[in-house]
């Protein structure tokens, strides 16, 4: 697990990171007490920054008394400022986390405003910003935060969750604040740059498309996306990257390797090609179970009132690889289920000698295929992890962590 409580022989993970942990104004921003707790756990310097509206839900004391520093919630506090500027506390912050990250803070943040000490703390600092959502389902919904999130993201801001569940209000829905556990072991796995360095990763990604005839294919729903952004996450960990694509419109991460196919038969070979020399396989594409028989010459013209066109099964890429002599150290597949996702997930992590498998619940609106958005559900032989709902990258980014971990030889 990136989160490992900080033993006397364990490095912690975020040592040397100086974190401004902004508060804002909701029902879960007692749970910031607990993140602050963790986040010195792991080694980070924390400072807290409150919102005007944090103080009706929390007091001051309690952040004061667990950071050991003044707690800080006006631009306009004579003493604080005399003590340590806002321009001083800004540049002395290597990460900003904001938790919980209110809608009315993310439309400011959004903005550029700084119309109040937090936001404008997030204005002047180049350190980088992590916001950890939580508001009512609606509110998160709601097209204004979407759009508000969405320039956010363009802009690098890194965002953990919200996650789905029972919430405040008696509502059940995607807006509840990430664990705080979780919160910290994100924000260790994205401070660690470099985990994969010297490490080869090959991942496919996209649908495979597998021709009946000239105009006409057998494909699938696979956007790709998630594929992509696990290239993305891995090269981001510092490792090299190689890119197996079925067909799909999207950008090569940087600093990726494409190799670009379009039926299963040419994805196989790709991947086989490319297997020596590789630490890990990752199988996020969607590849075909059935082609055509024959694919013909020329279009087929219509006749009769029934047609029957011959499939045969393809080669289980993942299972080869699983199984192959120049097998890479960790195989990864992917699972999409519509229901009993442990049982079907672990029965294939069994069946095709893998070391982890990601699934993910087609079934739930919102995520998966087709969505920007995803939450996996990740295991190997004696264990689990859950990655809640967010971003693609966002999730990417939690799974290459722990794949990191299992490299590593980490549970
Ligand atoms: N996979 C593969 N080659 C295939 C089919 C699938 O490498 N010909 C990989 C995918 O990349 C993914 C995993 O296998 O990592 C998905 O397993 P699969 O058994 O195909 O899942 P489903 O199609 O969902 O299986 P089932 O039809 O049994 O539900």
């Amino acid at each position: 697990m990136p989160f490992t409580r900080v033993g006397k022989t364990q490095v912690a993970g975020l040592e040397g990171q100086r974190i401004l942990l902004g508060v804002s104004g909701g029902i879960a921003a007692y749970k910031a007490a607990e993140v602050l707790r963790r986040l010195q756990d792991e080694g980070a310097q924390v400072r807290v920054v409150m919102t005007a509206s944090a103080l009706h839900f929390v007091g001051p004391t309690t952040f004061q008394a667990l950071s050991r520093q003044p707690v800080r919630s006006s631009l306009w506090d004579e003493a604080a400022e005399a003590a340590m500027g806002h321009i001083e506390l800004a540049r002395w912050a290597t990460r900003i986390l904001v938790v919980p990250a209110t809608a009315n803070v993310i439309a400011r943040l959004a903005q550029g405003r700084a119309n109040d000490l937090l936001s404008t703390l997030c204005l002047a600092s180049e350190a980088p910003l992590t916001l950890a959502p939580a508001m009512n389902r609606v509110m998160w919904a709601h097209p204004a935060t979407q759009a508000n999130v969405a320039t956010l993201v363009a802009r690098g801001v890194e965002l953990i969750g919200p996650a789905e569940g029972d919430q405040a209000c008696g509502e059940v829905g995607a807006g509840r604040l990430v664990e705080p556990d979780q919160i910290v072991a994100a924000l260790v796995a994205s401070a660690r740059p470099g985990r994969l360095a010297g490490k080869r990763v090959l991942v496919s990604a996209g649908p495979t498309f597998e021709d009946i005839d000239p105009v006409r294919f057998i494909g699938n729903r696979s956007s790709g996306k998630m594929g992509f952004a696990v290239a993305a996450a891995a090269r981001a960990l510092g490792a090299e990257v190689t890119l197996v694509a079925g067909p799909v419109s999207l950008a090569t991460p940087a600093g990726v390797r494409r190799i670009d196919v379009r039926r299963a038969a040419q994805m196989r070979d790709a991947v086989l090609g490319e297997l020596a020399g590789h630490d890990v396989y990752l199988g996020a594409a969607a590849v075909a179970d059935y082609a055509p028989a024959r694919t013909m010459p020329q279009k087929i013209k219509k006749s009769g009132e029934t047609m029957a066109l011959e499939l045969v099964r393809t080669a289980d890429i993942l299972a080869e690889v699983a199984a192959h002599p120049q097998r890479p150290a960790l195989v990864v597949g992917f699972a999409a289920e519509t229901q009993d996702m442990e049982a079907y997930a672990r029965d294939k992590l069994q069946r095709k000698g893998l070391d982890m498998i990601a699934a993910n619940d087609v079934a739930r609106a919102g995520q998966g295929f087709e969505c920007d958005d995803n939450a996996l559900s990740v295991f190997w032989h004696d264990g689990r992890r859950d990655i809640p709902h967010g971003s693609k990258p966002r999730v990417a980014r939690d799974l290459m962590a722990l794949v990191a971990d299992r490299l590593e030889g980490g549970k």
